[in-house]
């Protein structure tokens, strides 16, 4: 096991993609601290966590809140003492036309995505630099590198990712702090509910190895950049996407 006595964050803790991402770093060994807005689905992966040995705690928070989000991972370094690897998960899709998007859909969008990423962040780097180590690993997403009609606020708030990614790679760089973005192309969880069947049918047509992504195919990455044997990757986008974009 490559993470044994690690203690990660993954926030969006509930969802299908952490779901995956919760149980690849656990196999690993990592106990596994899940904060999301929704606690009673995050429970269902803290359960499942636990079924493999792991510690696991769940903390309810909206990552848009930032003095809630510097108390709720207060809670995990109460319970766990340290945190090693941060995973910025947080995130839902929302299918809306730039000339009917409200202000609200607008902020609620950067909110969620950028500002939950920029707080949660704020909230573990200054042990890190004390620790001189950790791994901070951003969900981003295909959408974030080639933009779509329709969702133009998330690439937006995904691109947006992937520039925090690469700026706090060069600040934290020098205390072995590495700091990554997955961009993900679609993958089969709740978050895709919403997308009709016209849209995925046409997502799988350009997608080279012709099928949606797995939670567990975007989890092995993410495990991949947790642990040691990435220690030389930093600042990078890597995108698990099945061939949508290359
Ligand atoms: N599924 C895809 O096709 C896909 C593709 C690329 C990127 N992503 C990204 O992956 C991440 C996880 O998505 P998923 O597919 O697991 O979706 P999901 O809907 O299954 O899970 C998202 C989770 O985030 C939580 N959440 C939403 N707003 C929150 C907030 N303000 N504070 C705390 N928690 C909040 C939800 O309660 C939910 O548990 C998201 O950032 C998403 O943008 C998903």
């Amino acid at each position: 096991m490559k993470l044994s006595g690690k203690v990660a964050i993954v926030t969006g803790g509930g969802g299908g993609m952490a779901a995956g991402i919760s149980t690849a770093l656990a196999e690993e060994g990592c106990d596994i601290a899940l904060l999301d807005i929704n606690p009673e689905e995050a429970e269902k992966v803290a359960v499942a966590a636990r079924a493999l040995g792991r510690k696991s705690m769940v903390v309810g928070c909206d990552v848009t809140r930032h003095l809630d989000v510097q108390a709720a991972i207060g809670k995990v370094y109460d319970q766990f003492g340290h945190v090693d690897i941060l995973v910025n998960n947080a995130g839902y899709g929302q299918y809306i036309l730039v000339k009917d998007m409200t202000e609200e859909m607008w902020d609620r969008m950067i909110a969620v995505h950028l500002k939950g990423t920029f707080s949660c962040t704020k909230a573990v780097i200054d042990k890190m630099i004390v620790q001189g180590s950790g791994r901070i690993i951003n969900i981003s997403s295909v959408s974030g590198m080639m933009g779509a009609p329709t969702h133009s606020h998330y690439a937006a708030a995904k691109a947006g990712m992937i520039g925090f990614t690469k700026g706090l790679a060069k600040e934290l760089a020098a205390h072995q702090i590495t700091v990554n973005a997955v961009a993900p192309g679609i993958v089969e969880t709740p978050f895709i509910g919403r997308m009709n069947q016209d849209l995925k049918e046409k997502v799988i047509a350009s997608t080279l190895l012709g099928r949606l992504g797995r939670p567990r195919d975007i989890a092995a990455v993410v495990a991949f950049l947790a642990t040691e044997d990435a220690g030389f990757i930093t600042g990078q986008v890597i995108s698990p996407n099945g061939g949508l974009l290359i």
